[in-house]
């Protein structure tokens, strides 16, 4: 077979142009009455609300039953230190060497301002007018459970921040650790030493390192320290805090 196929009689070139021109016109003006640009999308900016939803809020509350990524909490322990409603008081980890390195790591770096290295609760914040911190070694914190240190730092404690942004979990335990080793040398006795280790007191260090002679004993507070809010709102807290004794006075 040669040539051109007969195409039998179709609709001449000239009206299909037409009938193409109609058909952009109608699309350009449809499309164009539904036209939304990306940077003008339907989307809800955070914490902005909505009338869509009854509760007026835009973000929406989990699916109940569902847990996301990272939230299976199912150790109720590590991330709370409660047992059974009371404060626990044993670690979820074991302590190591590490551990209690972590816990004094981010002890120094956070609690240091307000509780002073030596866990006395009278840091530099505190000296310069701060809300007197706990003292770890008043005969109270000495009883407390692990879980009630782990607490403080979960919850915040009067006018002590929460420090769950700071501190994960894990580290909250490490500085529990922590605490408890600072504890247990600020009571140290000499017997506590492992054998043949001469503990060497204070004083005599100070002496040899030239230091003055103040730092073997208990701290003062000094007098920019201030008891009580500004004007003596009541925060729950009691106006002074009595001083451990020996400790300095108000
Ligand atoms: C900005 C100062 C500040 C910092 C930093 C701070 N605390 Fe405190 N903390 C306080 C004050 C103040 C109190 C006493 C609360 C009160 O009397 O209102 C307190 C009390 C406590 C208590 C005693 C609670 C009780 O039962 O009496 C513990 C334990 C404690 N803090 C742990 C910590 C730990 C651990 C950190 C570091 C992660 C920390 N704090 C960092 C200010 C601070």
């Amino acid at each position: 077979m040669t040539g051109i196929r007969n195409q039998g009689p179709g609709i001449s070139l000239p009206r299909l142009n037409r009938i193409g021109a109609l058909c952009a016109i109608a699309a350009a003006s449809v499309l164009t009455g539904c036209r939304q640009d990306m940077q003008d999308q339907p989307k809800f900016v955070p914490q902005r609300g909505s009338d869509f939803f009854t509760d007026g809020r835009s973000a929406r509350p989990q699916v109940e039953n569902t847990v996301a990524r990272s939230q299976l909490h199912e150790d109720a322990y590590f991330y709370t230190g409660m047992q059974g409603g009371k404060e626990g008081d044993e670690m979820p980890f074991p302590v190591t060497m590490e551990v209690l390195e972590r816990g004094q790591e981010r002890y120094n770096i956070y609690c240091t301002p307000c509780h002073s290295r030596v866990g006395n609760g009278e840091g530099m914040i505190v000296q310069r007018g701060y809300r007197p911190a706990g003292n770890y070694h008043s005969p109270r914190l000495l009883a407390a459970p692990l879980g009630h240190f782990f607490n403080v730092m979960t919850n915040g404690f009067g006018a002590m921040p929460d420090y769950t942004a700071q501190l994960t979990p894990a580290d909250r335990w490490a500085v529990v650790a922590y605490i408890k080793a600072l504890q247990l040398s600020q009571a140290a006795k000499p017997g506590d030493a492992p054998a043949g280790v001469q503990p060497e007191p204070l004083s005599r260090i100070a002496e040899r390192e030239g230091l003055p002679e103040s730092i073997a004993t208990d701290w003062a507070m000094p007098p920019t320290a201030v008891y009580g809010t500004p004007n003596n709102m009541d925060n729950g807290v009691p106006a002074a805090v009595s001083p451990a004794p020996g400790k300095g006075t108000p």
